[in-house]
């Protein structure tokens, strides 16, 4: 059975950070490396190819650095990437967040889908829902907003009343958007899904216990994303470049 030593996570920015603090505050003995791409972050507004090449460029240096079982941690680059980086990289374990988040969802149940522009063009959570009514609404300036840590009335505003947020239950289909779930509470009347705890139990599953070693990388700037972290967490983390993983 395939077991994880190194669990490598991937995304655009803080949505990777909340996946990696979720698993590093349950399994302190999981050892796992952080790639938070901010220097192209947001994802979402891209086309379909330049995310391919984005995501070809980070798959390329985890499996440099060692490490082939990669969490890709970003709605928007399993949505439209993840076929064609297990093409491209058969000899890694690619796990993909849309179909850990699908499985809490109770067959026959209404949904409503909110997630980036890329995420929601790609029909991507349509597809693995075909049992439901499903709706869904791209939030384009999301990502953005939360990055850049705007405060929660302008988040609110932004939320504007849709029908999206009063199906049975809504998936935030960012792993940004769990970072401002108590705004969501405030606009939506439905049982409100994200990926973190299928993602706790998937890889309950699957690792290895290890030392709990565990490092975090930006292709932004460090310190940049050490001061996110501190105001979104409370948390100390030292950041490194992306480019000193070899
Ligand atoms: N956290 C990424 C996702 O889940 C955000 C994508 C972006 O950078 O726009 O889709």
């Amino acid at each position: 059975m395939l077991q994880i030593k190194t669990l490598g996570i991937y995304d655009s920015g803080l949505g990777g950070f909340s996946i990696y603090h979720e698993l590093k505050t349950t399994f302190p003995d999981l050892d796992m490396v952080l790639f938070a791409d901010q220097l192209n972050a947001p994802y979402g507004n891209k086309s379909k190819e330049e995310i391919q090449t984005i995501a070809f460029e980070a798959m390329f240096r985890f499996q440099q650095a060692g490490i082939d079982s990669v969490l890709i941690a970003c709605n928007t680059v399993s949505a439209v990437a993840l076929d064609f980086l297990r093409e491209s990289f058969p000899d890694m374990n690619l796990w993909g967040i849309i179909d850990i988040t699908v499985s809490q969802v109770p067959i026959g149940a209404s949904v409503g889908i909110v997630a980036t522009q890329a995420t929601v063009d790609s029909g991507a959570y349509q597809k693995v829902l075909q049992s439901s009514f499903t709706i869904q609404k791209a939030l384009v300036d999301l990502v953005g907003l939360i990055e850049n840590l705007e405060d929660i009335d302008t988040i609110k505003q932004y939320l504007v009343n849709d029908d999206v947020y009063n199906q049975d239950y809504l998936i935030l289909g960012c792993t940004h958007y769990p970072l401002v779930s108590d705004v969501f509470e405030t606009v939506s009347r439905a049982i409100i899904l994200d990926s973190r705890l299928p993602i706790r139990q998937f890889v309950e599953k699957l690792y290895l216990p290890g030392e709990g070693k565990t490092s975090v990388f930006t292709s932004g700037e460090p310190a940049h994303l050490t001061n996110q972290i501190k105001s979104l967490f409370n948390y100390d983390e030292e950041v490194l470049e992306w480019n000193s993983l070899f």
